[in-house]
C-alpha cells in the first residue's frame, strides 16, 4: 500500500430528485436566516423558485453572476450582500455562480449553499478564481469551500445536451488527472473510477435523448451524471490535478476559450502526454469508460467525438498564432505532474488539440 494523507472537508451533502424543496430547511440547519440568491441572468427562474422555497429568509435575488468572476461582479454581489444583512448565500447554478459566491465568502466568512445546476464540480472544492484586467488568480481558501450543497438530479433535466456533455468530461478531467495525482489515496482512487464510470454510462443516454426532458431512462441517467460530478469535484477539492487543469486555465483566461469545452478538448493529449508516466491511471480511465481495446486517452477522445463535442481547440475560438505563446505561458509556473514538462513536447501536445487529432 502507498503511503497517504486523508483529510476530509466538513460539508453536508444532500442529493435526491426533488431536493431543491429541502432548502428552506437546509438554511435552518445552518442557522441562516437572511440568503441572499445568486445566479446568471440566464437562470433568473430558477433563483426564483429557490427564493419561493426560502420563504421569509430570502434576503433577495443577485442575478449577475457571470464566467470567470470578473472582480467588478465581485464587488457588486459582496455589497449587495452587506446591503441586504445576508447571513448566508445560495448559489444556485454553474461553477460561475458558485465562483461568484466564493468571491462572497472569500471576504466575508458568509456560509454557502450551493445548489449545482452543471458538472463543473466547484460545489466540492475550496478553489476559488476571481478575473482582473484579463487575468484570472485561483487560490485555495476554507472559507468558500460551499458547507451544504444540494444536489437535485430534477434541475439539470434542462441542461442543454451540448453543455452536458463537455460539462460531463469536465468533471471527468478532474477524475483523471486524480488518479495520477502525487497526494492520491486508496479513497480518492476509488471515486474518480466511479465517477467516469457514471458519467461515462450517462452522457450517452442523454446526448441520445436530445430535447427530451422527461422520461424515466433520462431520469435516472441525469442522476448518475450528478452523481458522477459528485465525486469527481471531490476529488478536484483533495487531490492536487496536474498538466491539464494548468493547460486549461491558461487557454481559458489568456484566450477566453469556453471552459467546459476547452477541458473536452485538452484532455485526450494531456492524457496522452501523461500515459508513459502514470500508465495503471490511464488502464484505469479506460476500464472505467468500458473501453478495455482503447487506450485511456482514446477512450476519453472518443468518448467526446461520439456524442458530438468540439475535438479541436481550432474550433472553438483558439488561434494558431497564439499556440506558442500558449505554450510559453502553460510553462512559466512549475506545477506537479507525473511526467516532467518538456517544451517541445507540450508544443506539439497543443498542436495536436488544435487540430483535434485522435490520440495514437
Ligand atoms: N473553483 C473550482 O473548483 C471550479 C471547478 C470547476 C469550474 N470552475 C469555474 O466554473 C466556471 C464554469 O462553470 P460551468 O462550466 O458550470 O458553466 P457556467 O456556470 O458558466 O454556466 C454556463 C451557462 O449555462 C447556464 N446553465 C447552468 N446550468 C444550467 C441548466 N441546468 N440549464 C440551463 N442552463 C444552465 C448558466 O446560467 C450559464 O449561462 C469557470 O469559470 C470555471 O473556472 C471552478
Amino acid at each position: 500500500m502507498r503511503p497517504f494523507i486523508y483529510q476530509t472537508h466538513p460539508q453536508r451533502i444532500v442529493f435526491r430528485a426533488g431536493a431543491l424543496a429541502t432548502l428552506g430547511a437546509e438554511a435552518d440547519t445552518l442557522h441562516a436566516r437572511k440568503l441572499l440568491v445568486l445566479c446568471t441572468p440566464q437562470q433568473r427562474d430558477l433563483a426564483e423558485r429557490a427564493a419561493e422555497v426560502l420563504g421569509a429568509r430570502c434576503a433577495g435575488i443577485f442575478d449577475g453572476a457571470v464566467m470567470h468572476v470578473p472582480v467588478e461582479q465581485a464587488r457588486l454581489a459582496r455589497s449587495c450582500a452587506a446591503e441586504l444583512g445576508a447571513d448566508a448565500v445560495v448559489a444556485i447554478g454553474g461553477g460561475s455562480t458558485i465562483g461568484l459566491g466564493k468571491a462572497i465568502a472569500l471576504e466575508s466568512d458568509l456560509p454557502i449553499v450551493a445548489v449545482p445546476t452543471t458538472y463543473a464540480g466547484s460545489e466540492m472544492t475550496p478553489i476559488f478564481g476571481l478575473t482582473e484586467g484579463g487575468l484570472k488568480r485561483t487560490g485555495r481558501d476554507a472559507r468558500v469551500l460551499p458547507r451544504t450543497v444540494v444536489y437535485d438530479p430534477d434541475l439539470t433535466l434542462g441542461l442543454p445536451v451540448a453543455m452536458s456533455v463537455t460539462s460531463g468530461i469536465n468533471a471527468i478531467a478532474h477524475a483523471a488527472e486524480g488518479l495520477y495525482a502525487g497526494d492520491r489515496t486508496p479513497v480518492s482512487d476509488w471515486m474518480c473510477r466511479e465517477g467516469i464510470a457514471a458519467l461515462g454510462r450517462a452522457l450517452p443516454v442523454i446526448a441520445a435523448a436530445g430535447g427530451e426532458r422527461d422520461s424515466a431512462e433520462l431520469r435516472a441517467a441525469r442522476s448518475d451524471a450528478l452523481y458522477g460530478a459528485w465525486l469527481c469535484g471531490a476529488v478536484l477539492g483533495s487531490a492536487t490535478v496536474g498538466l491539464h487543469h494548468k493547460l486549461c486555465h491558461t487557454l481559458g483566461g489568456s484566450y477566453n476559450l469556453p471552459h467546459a469545452e476547452t477541458h473536452t478538448i485538452v484532455l485526450p493529449h494531456a492524457l496522452a502526454y501523461n500515459a508513459p508516466a502514470a500508465p495503471q491511471a490511464m488502464a484505469a480511465i479506460a476500464a472505467a469508460l468500458g473501453r478495455p481495446d482503447a487506450t485511456g486517452p482514446q477512450a476519453v477522445f472518443d468518448l467526446a467525438a461520439s456524442l458530438g463535442a468540439a475535438v479541436a481547440l481550432r474550433d472553438i475560438g483558439m488561434r494558431e498564432k497564439d499556440l506558442d505563446r500558449a505554450c510559453e505561458l502553460a510553462l512559466q509556473a512549475q506545477y506537479p505532474n507525473p511526467r516532467p514538462l518538456a517544451q517541445k513536447e507540450i508544443r506539439q501536445l497543443l498542436d495536436d488539440a488544435f487540430h483535434g487529432l485522435r490520440p495514437g
